[in-house]
């Protein structure tokens, strides 16, 4: 059957191998994994299940390391999705994973000035963004975004399942009805700050909302966070996340929120979707402090991405910061531009 699969259309390709990702996030779920940890296309209910034995038509499995191997006559749109996913999914062991993701302008904007951000990104990123969805138990996004994009953070483009929607709204600013909040398509949590005024609201944690009609939402719940200084930790966040079983994060935008989870330290991959347009002075992308000399520069190592007209770039930032600039890697040589000898990847497709 291997074989075979170099004959399917690009299309058939794509949706058998995110069938593959859907099943080794299933494959990661069940409480015996290692029973039937070979995930192999059955030809007569022409579905991808998890098998007992390795055979010709298994595509992907956990070793005996919990490591997830391939067959290696897959197609390239296989390898490339396995190699993008995969990551973001990780192991049996249940440690928290983080991506974060930003389409931007050639320069460095999520959107114009206006907060219209519809779309920086073309179609085939937006797809991306439904399986960062599907792959995660938690999408997180700040209060900045409910309030202009008003988003359902669903998996529409893509198979799988609803994540929980997260909103960081520090402050309680959020007034305006959103659609996450009674769609009832996944639960929604808005996180406040301590010191945030809520007024009339309940303080209490874990308390429901009240829908527009007055009722009772099952699917929303307020939590409050404790804040050190102005801002929320990060890292108390991401801790309440995970003790509700929440461990896999999509960190969805925008700009002001996922800089503050890279500057937390707290990522494992930060995915940046560059898109042919400028849209000059509009909404930041990543907002970082400055360095004196770029030596000093984060240079995370990188796999780009084709996605339409749009280059990914998935940057490996759970690397310590201090292995990857210059400075921190004296033991490297150098080319005679300063950069470090990294092997330059190709660029595979996907979508
Ligand atoms: N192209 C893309 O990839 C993309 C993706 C998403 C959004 N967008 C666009 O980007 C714009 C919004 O982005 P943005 O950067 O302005 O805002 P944002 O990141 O969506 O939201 C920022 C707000 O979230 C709250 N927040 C998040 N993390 C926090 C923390 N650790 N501590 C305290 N507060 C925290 C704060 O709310 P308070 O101010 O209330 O304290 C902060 O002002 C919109 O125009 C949207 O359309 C583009």
């Amino acid at each position: 059957m291997i074989e075979s699969l170099s004959t399917l259309s690009y299309s058939n390709a794509e949706k058998l191998a995110w069938q593959f990702l859907l099943a080794a996030r299933n494959l990661l779920e069940a409480p015996d994994a290692r029973h039937a940890p070979f995930l192999t296309f059955d030809r007569q209910m022409q579905r991808v299940v998890a098998s007992e034995v390795l055979s010709d038509n298994s595509c992907l499995w956990l070793d005996s390391n919990d490591q997830w191997c391939r067959s290696p006559q897959i197609p390239a749109i296989f390898h490339a999705m396995f190699d993008l996913y995969l990551p973001v999914l990780g192991g049996t062991d249940k440690s928290l994973r983080t991506v974060a993701h930003l389409g931007q302008s050639i320069d460095a904007q999520i959107a114009a000035r206006s907060g219209d951000s519809f779309y920086v990104t073309g179609e085939e990123n937006r797809k991306h963004l439904h399986c960062l969805r599907a792959l995660s138990d938690a999408v997180i996004v700040g209060a900045g975004t409910a309030m202009a994009d008003n988003p359902q953070l669903t998996t529409r483009a893509v198979a799988g399942k609803n994540p929980v929607r997260v909103v960081i709204d520090s402050q309680a600013r959020i007034h305006q009805p959103l659609g996450i909040f009674d769609d009832g398509q996944a639960k929604t949590i808005l996180i406040h700050q301590s010191s945030a005024d809520l007024g009339e609201r309940a303080l209490a944690f874990g308390p429901q909302l009240k829908n527009e009609q007055g009722s009772s939402s099952h699917q929303v719940e307020r939590w409050v966070v404790p804040n050190t200084d102005e801002q929320l930790n990060v890292q108390a966040i991401i801790d309440l996340l995970a003790e509700r079983g929440l461990q896999r994060l999509f960190i969805e935008g925008g700009g002001i929120t996922v800089s503050r989870f890279y500057r937390a330290d707290v990522l494992d991959r930060l995915h940046i979707a560059v898109a042919p347009l400028l849209a000059g002075k509009g909404i930041g992308a990543l907002q970082l402090p400055g360095i004196d000399v770029l030596a000093d520069a984060h240079r995370p190592p990188f796999a780009m991405y084709q996605m339409g007209e749009d280059i990914l770039w998935d940057f490996d930032v759970s690397v310590a910061k201090s292995d990857t600039g210059l400075a921190g890697d004296a033991e490297m040589a150098t080319d005679a531009r300063g950069t470090l000898p990294k092997p330059q990847p190709s660029v595979k497709r996907i979508f």
